[in-house]
């Protein structure tokens, strides 16, 4: 993903520095990680067959908001599997030959990673369907009328593409995938026993019940609930005595601006504004965008998910729609009845 939005705590996008604080973070076995119980069974059962069988895994892809474990899983994947990891991103591989190095240069039953798979372009697409299908490129030799095709073959290899848009992957590239999975949101209990873990490779002092608040205020997303708990192991160092307590994180949060859901000001002023400006909507995601000056992007990608999960916004037909609870998070009466009744009850899927 690219950068989180600067200085924006809860941004479940990493922050540019946060990358090495994260690595120490990263679980190295599927028995370290935690939650998403499903695709973690689905996954084991998938790395046994094929070592069983020294094939290489089916391609697999990964996709969900910011933040839930998309990156960890391939690296967890690859060692699981006793391969090497070959790691890119859709926006870096910018030619059809860049890919083609990279593909000719994989080991036998490699993995190779495309973060933002949604941004390759569809010349470098092309490229990939054969290479995933049969494991072979074609590769055009000279230029003009002699121009020769040769069809190189490829070593088994896995691709594991992850995306934060699984609806912006085109159909032909989506199906070449054998294994699809969506990280969900973690519970609060996932994220408690998440930032334990993280207190206890970072050295933090935190007690059980300041695990369950930085839990409740990390938006269901890992990223966020380490980065809190790293700024709030400042605030307990310097403000009081060192350990995370529940009134220490509390205290903390506050300064922090980060309410007790885990929302920040973008988070309200976003709501604010299609509670004040537009009724509680619907309201279009351009207007919205122009309205609080965020880009569409961050809107539909970082703010709505969490939101949507709270159930404090809906994502309807005809646009963005601020619901009761909403309302009563920002402490505002909803609207009358009449008007809500016009709101279509069909919420979009989220990707
Ligand atoms: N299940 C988990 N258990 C423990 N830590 C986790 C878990 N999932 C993610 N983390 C931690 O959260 C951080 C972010 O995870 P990761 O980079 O894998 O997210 P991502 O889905 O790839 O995000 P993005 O979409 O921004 O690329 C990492 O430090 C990782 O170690
Ligand atoms: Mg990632």
């Amino acid at each position: 993903m690219p950068r989180g939005e600067e200085g924006r705590l809860v941004s479940p996008e990493p922050d540019g520095d946060e990358f090495v604080a994260e690595a120490a973070l990263r679980p190295g076995t599927l028995g370290e990680f935690i939650g998403q119980a499903g695709l973690k069974e689905h996954l084991e059962i998938a790395i046994q067959a094929a070592r069983g069988r020294s094939e290489a895994l089916d391609h697999v892809l990964f996709y969900g908001p910011p933040g839930l474990g998309k990156t960890t899983l391939a690296h967890i994947l690859a060692r699981e599997l006793g391969v090497g990891l070959r790691p890119t991103s859709g926006p870096a591989i910018e030619r059809p030959g860049d890919l083609a190095a990279i593909l000719t240069n994989l080991s036998p039953g490699d993995v190779l990673f495309i973060d933002e798979i949604h941004r390759l372009s569809h010349q470098v697409e092309e490229v990939l369907y054969p290479a995933m299908e049969d494991f072979a490129i074609d590769v055009v030799l000279g230029k003009g009328p002699s121009a020769r095709t040769l069809r190189l073959d490829l070593p088994r290899f896995t691709l594991v593409g992850a995306t934060t848009r699984a609806g912006a992957l085109t159909g032909p590239l989506r199906d070449r995938f054998g294994i699809v999975e969506r990280l969900e949101f973690y519970t609060e209990d996932e994220l408690g026993a998440i930032v334990r873990r993280a207190a206890a490779i970072l050295g933090v002092s935190l007690d059980a019940a300041g695990a369950v608040e930085v839990a409740r205020r990390g938006r269901g997303t890992a990223r966020v609930a380490n980065r809190l708990l790293r700024r709030l192991r400042d605030f307990a160092q310097v403000r009081a005595d060192g350990v995370i307590t529940p009134d220490v994180a509390e205290r903390g949060c506050r300064l922090l601006q980060v309410d007790a859901r885990g929302l920040d000001r973008t988070d309200r002023r976003i709501m604010r504004a299609i509670a004040e400006n537009y009724g509680g909507g619907p309201v279009g995601l351009g207007t919205l965008a122009a309205a609080t000056g965020e880009e569409e992007g961050t809107i539909e990608d970082v703010v709505e998910p969490y939101l949507i999960q709270l159930g404090f916004l809906q994502r309807t037909p005809r646009g963005r729609v601020l619901t009761a609870r909403g309302y009563a998070h920002l402490g505002l009466a909803p609207p009358a009845p009449s008007s809500a009744a016009e709101v279509s009850p069909r919420p979009l899927p989220l990707l």
